[in-house]
């Protein structure tokens, strides 16, 4: 097909589904770069999305149909995630004798014994990695197995809002993608990515751009949007809205975001601890702060302080054109809250 301005491809819109919104993000390729030409962010309530199910599918079509119109585009084709808590990898070495159809029977046959569902209830997929060092006639498979409803519940979301949802991904695998278009880090060295979000804290650990350990806990800016709320009777849209875009009273400030960036300093101070006690050979080189939560002003500078780790607020678009329709300081106080959505987009140019 002849293209008129460069190589304009447009993919997949990532799709993130949290807790208390959901965030869009559209990608296309320009020339040799990559370009974000628009994204959204859309309040759910908080009974849509519960410990990171789908509870409420219509709640959940609706912000999302609300999103495409905000990003005002043609998208038809979305990519979206399941939460890596809700799914099983694991890496199988398998005879590469087998032929494609044995191959997934194979995997069916080794999956069952440790996957505590009954099959018919599990959605199986796997890849293909490669031979195993030193065993010709073995490949390693990576495994991946979730259960349907979890896959369907986001699938369903995604198709009533008029978008076809062609992928369903694993988180992690979105942060994964997304460390490959930040700065290089060292061979060897250990990166660490947390997403603070509404309700979950998550800390992904990286060895040379693989991910090596997750771990969520349950904590997040819920916690400072609730006080704020029995403390000074705001509504809690109001409050969100004023801590993302600023306007909160300065006694609020004192009282309630300084002390809670104190315990988000800690928590993420038990997090490494638990990664550091799993048997981590090394400390990390450096941690990337993710989330809404990432937002609060001097976050990172207490934690680099206090935990002793070089840190910084995640930009996903560090290396990334922004397209000229968005304004560009409002997208960057926005950016680590994009972090997974972008990680899902960039699906896109995995070819
Ligand atoms: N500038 C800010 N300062 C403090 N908190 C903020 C700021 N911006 C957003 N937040 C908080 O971040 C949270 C939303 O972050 P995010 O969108 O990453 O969460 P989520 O993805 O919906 O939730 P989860 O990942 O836990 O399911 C909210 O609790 C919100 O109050
Ligand atoms: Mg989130």
């Amino acid at each position: 097909m002849v293209s008129l301005f460069g190589n304009k491809n447009a993919g997949w819109v990532g799709v993130d589904i949290g807790s208390s919104s959901v965030k869009l993000v559209s990608l296309s390729q320009q020339g040799r770069d990559c370009q974000v030409d628009s994204y959204a962010i859309v309040s759910l309530p908080p009974s849509a999305v519960v410990d990171g199910s789908v509870e409420n599918q219509a709640e959940v079509s609706e912000a999302i149909e609300r999103g495409l119109k905000i990003c005002g585009s043609k998208l038809k084709h979305a990519v979206v995630a399941v939460p890596s808590s809700a799914v099983i990898t694991k890496r199988l070495e398998i005879s590469n004798a087998f032929a494609e159809m044995e191959l997934e029977e194979q995997v069916k046959i080794e999956a069952d014994q440790f996957i505590p569902y009954a099959l018919d209830e599990v959605a199986l997929d796997f890849e293909v990695l490669g031979p195993v060092d030193n065993h010709p006639n073995l490949n390693e498979i990576l495994l991946v197995a979730c259960r349907r409803d979890d896959v369907s519940n986001r699938e369903d979301a995604v198709n009533a809002a008029q978008l076809n949802c062609d992928i369903v991904d694993v988180d992690t695998f979105a942060v994964e993608r997304l460390l490959s278009v930040l700065d290089a880090a060292d061979p060897g060295a250990l990166v660490g990515m947390v997403d603070i979000g509404a309700a979950t804290l998550t800390l992904n650990v990286f060895r040379d751009g693989k991910i090596i350990y997750n771990r969520e806990q349950a904590f997040g800016g819920n916690e400072l949007s609730n006080a704020i709320h029995q403390q000074y009777g705001l509504e809690i849209s109001d409050i969100e809205q004023k801590l993302r875009g600023g306007g909160l009273d300065e006694e609020i400030i004192e009282m309630l975001v300084m002390p809670f960036r104190q315990s988000v300093v800690q928590q993420v101070s038990r997090a490494l601890q638990f990664f550091y006690s799993s048997g981590a050979q090394s400390q990390l080189a450096e941690l990337y702060v993710a989330g809404g939560t990432a937002g609060i002003d001097g976050l990172v500078e207490l934690m680099q302080e206090e935990i002793g780790v070089p840190s910084r607020v995640l930009n996903p678009f560090e290396h990334i054109r922004i397209g000229s329709r968005l304004n560009r300081d409002r997208l960057m106080k926005d950016a680590p809250m994009l972090a997974k959505a972008c990680g899902l987009a960039l699906r896109s140019f995995d070819r």
